[in-house]
């Protein structure tokens, strides 16, 4: 019985996440999946209340699930965002989740901003670093407040970190079939860490001959992104520019209300799904979050279960609201997030 961890967390995390867990439910009746629930009350709220984020039992016992599903952490309340740091960032460095998997794909033509691009111009996969980089918290602040302030907040790259997502990409790339891969960095300023990403790559390059193996600068990268999407297939790069240009994918394949994610360790067999997306308190508790970000998650976790030709159905549900304009606000529609969560369980059943 696969046992999954819901996370709802704050803000819209509540809203989809209870859409993308409704279309679990319905899947796992439609073929007897035996999947389990159990929900979590982890974020702002809990803090607020008792101030504790997620203690250390709480954060090894997430070791014991098959799966877990994130909503999203963030709260107004939470001026320190404390809780973010220490549940969101706390499992990703403390389960040692370095793969972030955030697949970009056009699934219709007409929510891509991008004159004349389809969805064969725009389907590619980013292998985002996940435990180190600009997000250790490494650094300092020294004569706070004062006009004579300094602030350090260091990148770590270890050799470890950067070769095994490094690897990660292009044995992703090989499985699936893909013949180009993208390192992204910006080496040109940054000698030091930056280096350290050109040798491993080279080195790792070497072992896969039948993949084309390039590199641009991400300042480029982006650039590239918008003005030939069709160039990628595979993309890896750290932590910060990895946070960035998926955001700037997600608006490329029809907005951060589409965007889904794995954070993997695929050793540990430890996977956590969410949506891209934060927690959105601009439109939080009003009925119009877009929760196709959440039900794409939803589906690289069963993918994760062993059941692809199950995520493929979400996808095809999804496409198919798509189509029929079965959407939120955000992007022109007039359905609440239950109601598009209808559509896509009638869609996938
Ligand atoms: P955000 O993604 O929450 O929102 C950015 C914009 O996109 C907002 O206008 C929002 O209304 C819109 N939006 C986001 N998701 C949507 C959806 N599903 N449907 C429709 N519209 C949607 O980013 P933000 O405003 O920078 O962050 C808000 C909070 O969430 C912050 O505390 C931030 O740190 C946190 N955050 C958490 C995660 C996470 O837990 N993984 C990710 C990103 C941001
Ligand atoms: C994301 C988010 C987080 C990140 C924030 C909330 C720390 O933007 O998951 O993309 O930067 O990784
Ligand atoms: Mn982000």
């Amino acid at each position: 019985m696969p046992r999954i961890a819901v996370i709802e967390g704050d803000g819209i995390g509540h809203e989809v996440i209870a859409e993308g867990v409704r279309l679990l439910q319905a899947l796992d009746s439609a073929h007897g999946l035996d999947l389990s629930f159990e929900h979590l009350d982890y974020g702002a709220q809990r803090y607020l209340d008792t101030g504790v984020t997620i203690t250390p039992e709480e954060m090894q016992g997430l070791r014991d699930y098959d799966a877990i599903f994130l909503g999203a952490l963030g709260d107004p309340r939470v001026k320190s965002n404390v809780h973010a740091k220490d549940i969101l960032l706390g499992m990703r460095f403390q389960l040692d989740l370095y793969i972030n998997l955030r697949p970009c794909k056009l699934l219709d033509a007409r929510y891509c901003p991008l004159k004349d691009k389809g969805p064969d111009d725009l389907s590619f996969t980013v292998f985002r670093e996940n435990t180190e980089g600009l997000y250790t918290g490494i650094g300092g602040q020294f004569k706070r407040g004062t006009a004579d302030e300094v602030a350090i907040e260091a990148e770590m790259n270890t050799r470890k970190g950067v070769e095994r997502i490094i690897r990660a990409a292009f044995a992703y790339a090989d499985t699936h079939g893909l013949k180009r891969l993208c390192m992204s960095d910006k080496s040109n300023a940054m000698r030091h860490g930056h280096d350290l990403w050109q040798r491993v790559f080279r080195e790792v390059a070497a072992e896969y001959s039948e993949i084309e193996a390039s590199h641009l600068y991400v300042d480029v990268l982006t650039m590239e992104m918008v003005r030939a999407p069709e160039r990628f297939d595979v993309l890896v790069t750290n932590n910060l520019f990895g946070d960035i240009v998926t955001d700037l994918g997600a608006q490329l394949q029809g907005g951060i209300g589409l965007a889904a994610s794995g954070n993997l360790n695929p050793e540990a067999r430890i996977g956590m799904f969410e949506p891209v997306h934060g927690s959105a308190p601009d439109i939080a508790g009003q009925g119009k979050a877009n929760p196709l970000a959440a039900a794409l998650s939803a589906g690289m976790l069963l993918n994760w279960l062993g059941h692809p030709e199950l995520e493929k159905r979400i996808e095809q549900a999804v496409s198919h609201c798509l189509a029929n304009e079965l959407i939120t606000p955000e992007l022109g529609g007039s359905l609440s997030t239950s109601q598009v969560g209808d559509a896509l369980i009638a869609a996938a059943s």
